[in-house]
Formats: structure tokens, C-alpha cells, sequence
């Protein structure tokens, strides 16, 4: 090759290196092979030269002209892999989950048991009822079937708010069964509810503090029976517990607004001093229950000879303590954060049967 095209390709390759953009190649390619491109100029040169240099120097123009349309092409493919690569970099979007959150805070057992309990209640088709804290007499006390001078509103250890200018008094409630009234004198049956919530009592020990928290159940229908009330106490207790084979025992009992009443106790071992929840000859008494009795409903303005029912109340920190082995019903309400962290639950585990109640 002549001197001149050896130049002129040492030109071109590193005109086309320099190129940083498939549109600047394309500048170089015209300054080289376009209409008043310097091969161009070579090529209008040829008429001017003796017939047998021209066929020479034809043929080394032509294999010069494949040199540069190959040293075009490679680097203009070079670029637009490195355009492709610079696009899919700049567009890039990240697909992959956040990690979880450390979250800081706790879920306090007591929200964690009504959760749970909600849970399972859900699934069984009741629906979340609610009732104010501050009730009146008639709600928490008469309607129950506990009229004025009953011994069994003096078992409550009533809060009593200052009297009202016609005579009565608001009291705080002291049982969740006043929303079983509410619920039935606001609409009629089918029935299906439960409402956790907050009670109160004057009264303080181990085993008692004045604010502590129930669920009620309600069950109205045409034709409830006892056993559905055993049926869905039993599936009830063995869910929560998350034990397949929990001994659950109906003993006879009494409150007014059930009859017949009864207790329920879990089976329990106590072997080696330690509590556990199951088969061992043992027996916990953890909800009162019964089918609701005729005088309650009339109250409610539902008729008895039409319909029947069943009703239930749970202590929650009674069943929150027994299945997370809390020994204090203290200790739920001195805010000590080192028991929280303890027996607090992650804010994101949230109980569902599907999900696992506890994880
Ligand atoms: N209200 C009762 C209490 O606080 C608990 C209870 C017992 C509720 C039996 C009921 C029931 O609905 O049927 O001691």
C-alpha cells in the first residue's frame, strides 16, 4: 500500500477510536468515504493518471475502501453495545424487597392476645362489636338479668362515677357483656359477635388489678344449641393454644345471664413445678359461658320462643398469660421496658391461622 493510504489509515483508526458517539463516527465515515471525503478526492484523481497506474492504483483504492468501511463498522458496533450497556445502566430498577425494619417498639401481649383471639373468630365467621368503657346500670347490670338488690352486684366491686342530678350513676364497666346487650338492641338476629375490650374492677392483688381486659361472645339464631356452644369453644381453645389435644372440660356453674352456665377448664400437668398446657390430670378454669337466658333476651326485645342462643367471656391476660408462661398479672401494666422487650411481639407479626398464629 502507498505511502499516502498508509497515513490515511493511521488517520482514520484513530479518528474512529476518538469517537464517543455512534453520530460522531458517522462525521469521520463522511469526512472519509462521503461525496467530498478524502478517498473521494483520491478516487476523482484516478482520471488523471497514465492507464496502467490507474488499474494499480484502482485496485489499492478499493482494497482501501474495505479497510475503512471495516474500521467504520467495528467501532460502530463497539459503540452501540457501549450506548446498550450505558441505557440498561441508567434504567435500571431494582426489583428485590427492602429488608424487614428493625422495628424499635413492641406489640404488647394483651394487643397480641386480642389479635390472636380475633384471629380465630374471624375465621369462624363473627365479626368485632364494641361498647363504651363508661356504661349505665342498665346495660352492664339489669339488662344481665341482675336487677337492683342482686348479690351478684356485689361479687362486681364496682367503679361508680359521682351521681347524676336524677338519682343514677355511670359506672365503669365491669364485665365486656353490656356490649352483648347493645349489639342486640341494635339490630335482631343472626347474631355472630365478639368484643374484646377494657374492664374494670376495685380491686388488686396477684391475681387481680383494677383494669384488665375481656372478649365477650354472642350467638343469636333460630336454632343455636349447647352444642354448637361446646363445638366452638372447644375449636376456640385448642386454636389459641395451638395444641391439637388440649383436654377441655364443661363443669356446671351459674350467672344470670346464662342458663344453664357453665365453666370451662383447660387440662394441665404440673409435673416437676412447671405449669404446661395439655394432657396431665390437671384443670384450669379460663372462661365462663352458657346459653343466653330468656330474660336477657326479652331486654333486648328479641323474642325466646323464636330465639336462643349461647354467650361466652374470656379474661385475656388470664389465657395471654397462661400460653406465653407470664407468672405476674402485674407486670402487664408497670410499662417496664425490659419485660416488654421480653414479651412483647415484632410489630410485623401479625397472627392469621393461615400464617401461623405464632411465629
Ligand atoms: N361476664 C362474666 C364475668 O365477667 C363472664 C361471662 C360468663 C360472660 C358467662 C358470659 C357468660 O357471656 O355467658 O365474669
Amino acid at each position: 500500500m502507498s505511502n499516502d493510504l498508509i497515513q490515511l489509515e493511521a488517520w482514520l483508526t484513530e479518528a474512529a477510536m476518538a469517537a464517543t458517539s455512534v453520530g460522531t463516527l458517522d462525521t469521520v465515515r463522511v469526512e472519509t468515504l462521503g461525496k467530498k471525503g478524502r478517498l473521494t478526492a483520491l478516487l476523482k484523481e484516478l482520471g488523471t493518471l497514465a492507464p496502467d497506474q490507474r488499474a494499480q492504483r484502482g485496485a489499492e483504492l478499493n482494497v482501501f475502501k474495505q479497510r475503512a468501511t471495516e474500521i467504520l463498522e467495528r467501532r460502530q458496533a463497539e459503540l452501540r453495545d457501549a450506548e446498550v450497556e450505558a441505557r440498561l445502566a441508567a434504567e435500571r430498577i431494582d426489583v428485590t424487597l427492602t429488608v424487614r425494619p428493625e422495628t424499635e417498639g413492641r406489640v404488647h401481649p394483651v394487643s397480641q392476645t386480642m389479635d390472636e383471639i380475633i384471629a380465630i373468630f374471624g375465621q369462624m365467621g363473627f365479626t368485632v362489636a364494641e361498647g363504651p368503657d363508661i356504661e349505665d346500670d342498665f346495660h352492664n347490670f339489669t339488662a344481665l338479668n341482675i336487677p337492683p338488690e342482686h348479690p351478684a352486684r356485689q361479687m362486681h366491686d364496682t367503679f361508680y362515677l359521682p351521681e347524676q342530678s336524677g338519682g343514677s350513676r355511670f359506672l365503669l364497666r365491669t364485665h365486656t357483656s353490656p356490649v352483648q346487650i347493645r349489639t342486640m338492641r341494635a339490630g335482631q338476629p343472626p347474631i355472630r359477635i365478639i368484643a374484646p375490650g377494657r374492664t374494670y374492677r376495685c380491686d388488686s392483688d396477684m391475681t387481680h388489678t383494677p383494669m384488665f381486659h375481656q372478649v365477650e361472645g354472642l350467638v343469636i339464631d333460630r336454632t343455636t344449641h349447647f352444642g354448637h356452644l361446646k363445638g366452638c369453644i372447644i375449636e376456640f381453645i385448642r386454636t389459641y393454644f395451638e395444641s391439637g389435644d388440649v383436654p377441655v372440660r364443661f363443669r356446671p356453674s351459674f350467672f344470670p345471664f346464662t342458663e344453664p352456665s357453665a365453666e370451662v377448664d383447660i387440662g394441665c400437668s404440673r409435673a416437676g413445678g412447671e405449669l404446661k398446657i395439655g394432657p396431665g390430670g390437671g384443670w384450669l378454669e379460663i372462661l365462663g359461658c352458657g346459653m343466653v337466658h330468656p330474660n336477657v333476651l326479652r331486654a333486648c326485645n328479641i323474642d325466646p320462643d323464636v330465639y336462643q342462643g349461647f354467650a361466652f367471656g374470656v379474661g385475656i391476660e388470664r389465657i395471654a398469660m397462661l400460653k406465653y408462661g407470664i407468672p405476674d398479672l402485674r407486670t402487664f401494666y408497670e410499662s417496664d421496658l425490659r419485660w416488654l422487650r421480653h414479651y412483647g411481639f415484632a410489630a410485623l407479626d401479625v397472627p392469621t391461622l393461615t400464617g401461623g398464629l405464632t411465629r
